[in-house]
């Protein structure tokens, strides 16, 4: 019966046993997973774009090669996320359709613009060091396929951070005017970044749950604590103001103390009124019109060989 069966299943987690595409789960667990690494993938995917603005007019040949390298990868990341959904039942052409008629939701942070070729190293040190942050605990995910794909995933937006700081580094040893670019990257990129993890842990729907089933091994709050914690001492390393007149250091927690998200901006962004949400999801929709051409013939091309293998 479904209780017996539910109460194996919790009894698994709580035994930390991997949960496998093909092993019996609550419909809400499958549910979960779907929407979250669902919208991880579409993260991934849009993702790409804020960065792509920039590969065409990167400085110099090095920095062109790593920001290329660093947005293929993240559309490795997209692909991989959609097979992960694929084993949980998700149909890959109905989940991406979501994304494009605006019903899906991916992360709040790339309907924000990049102005300025410093704006790549804010994204790469504080976009993909919160990603970070927030994935390595997924890593620990109680579905198999899910914390698998985050333990690569991990390791090549480590790479990302690092190339996001070297370049926040190289800015803020520059020319005045190059410090300036770098701190107004950090001015708009700041809190932004902060709400990727989302809501606080009071309004956050999800968390308690998704913790139970170590879907989830760490709460927003908490993840966003530890990403304050490491990422202040890094911009005083190099010389930069995080632009939040509330931060402290407490002594006494250890921990950094910061002003209020603007949870208002917050949710607009996520309701799709953010400054590029519209050119965001129009750029993925044109895209696929685009591309559609290839499939049709791969199809065709396909269907034609099937047909003369059969004579
Ligand atoms: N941007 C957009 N939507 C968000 C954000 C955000 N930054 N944070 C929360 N939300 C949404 C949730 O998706 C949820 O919406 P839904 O119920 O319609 O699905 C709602 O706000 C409530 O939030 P929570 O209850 O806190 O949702 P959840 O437990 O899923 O936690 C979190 C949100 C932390 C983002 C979680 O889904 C997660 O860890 N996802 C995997 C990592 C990820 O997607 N990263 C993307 C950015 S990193 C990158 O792509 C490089």
């Amino acid at each position: 019966n479904i209780e017996e069966l539910e109460r194996q299943f919790q009894e698994k987690i709580d035994n930390d046993i991997k949960i496998e595409p093909r092993d019996w789960m609550p419909d809400a667990y499958r549910d979960t997973l779907i929407r979250q690494i669902s919208q991880h993938a579409h993260s991934e995917i849009v993702g790409m774009l804020p960065e792509g603005n920039w590969i065409t007019r990167a400085p110099n040949l090095r920095r062109k090669a790593v920001l290329l390298a660093k947005v293929q990868d993240e559309a490795g990341h997209g692909l991989y996320l959609y097979s992960a959904a694929e084993t949980l039942g998700a149909d890959r052409e109905e989940t991406i359709d979501d994304l494009h008629s605006g019903k899906a939701k991916y992360s709040s942070i790339f309907n924000y613009p990049t102005l300025s070729w410093a704006d790549m190293g804010a994204i790469g040190w504080l976009v993909d060091g919160a990603a970070i942050m927030n994935q390595v605990p997924l890593c620990r995910c109680s579905y198999g396929p899910y914390a698998r794909a985050m333990v690569r995933v991990c390791k090549e937006e480590s790479f990302h951070q690092r190339q996001g700081f070297e370049i926040m580094t190289t800015l803020a040893n520059g020319t005045p005017e190059q410090k300036a670019m770098a701190q107004d990257a950090l001015n708009r990129f700041w809190w932004p970044a902060l709400m990727m993890f989302g809501p606080n842990d009071a309004e956050s729907k999800h968390t308690e749950q998704s913790m139970r089933w170590k879907i989830k091994r760490q709460t927003n709050d908490e993840l966003r604590q530890q990403f304050v914690d490491i990422t202040v001492p890094q911009a005083e390393m190099i010389g930069l103001t995080i632009p939040d007149a509330d931060l402290k250091f407490n002594t006494e927690t250890g921990h950094y103390e910061f002003g209020e998200i603007n949870w208002d901006e917050f949710w607009q962004v996520v309701k799709g009124n953010g400054p590029c949400n519209k050119d965001r999801v129009d750029a993925r929709r044109k895209a696929k019109e685009n591309g559609m051409w290839v499939r049709e013939a791969a199809a065709a091309y396909a269907e034609k060989r099937a047909n003369r293998n059969k004579e």
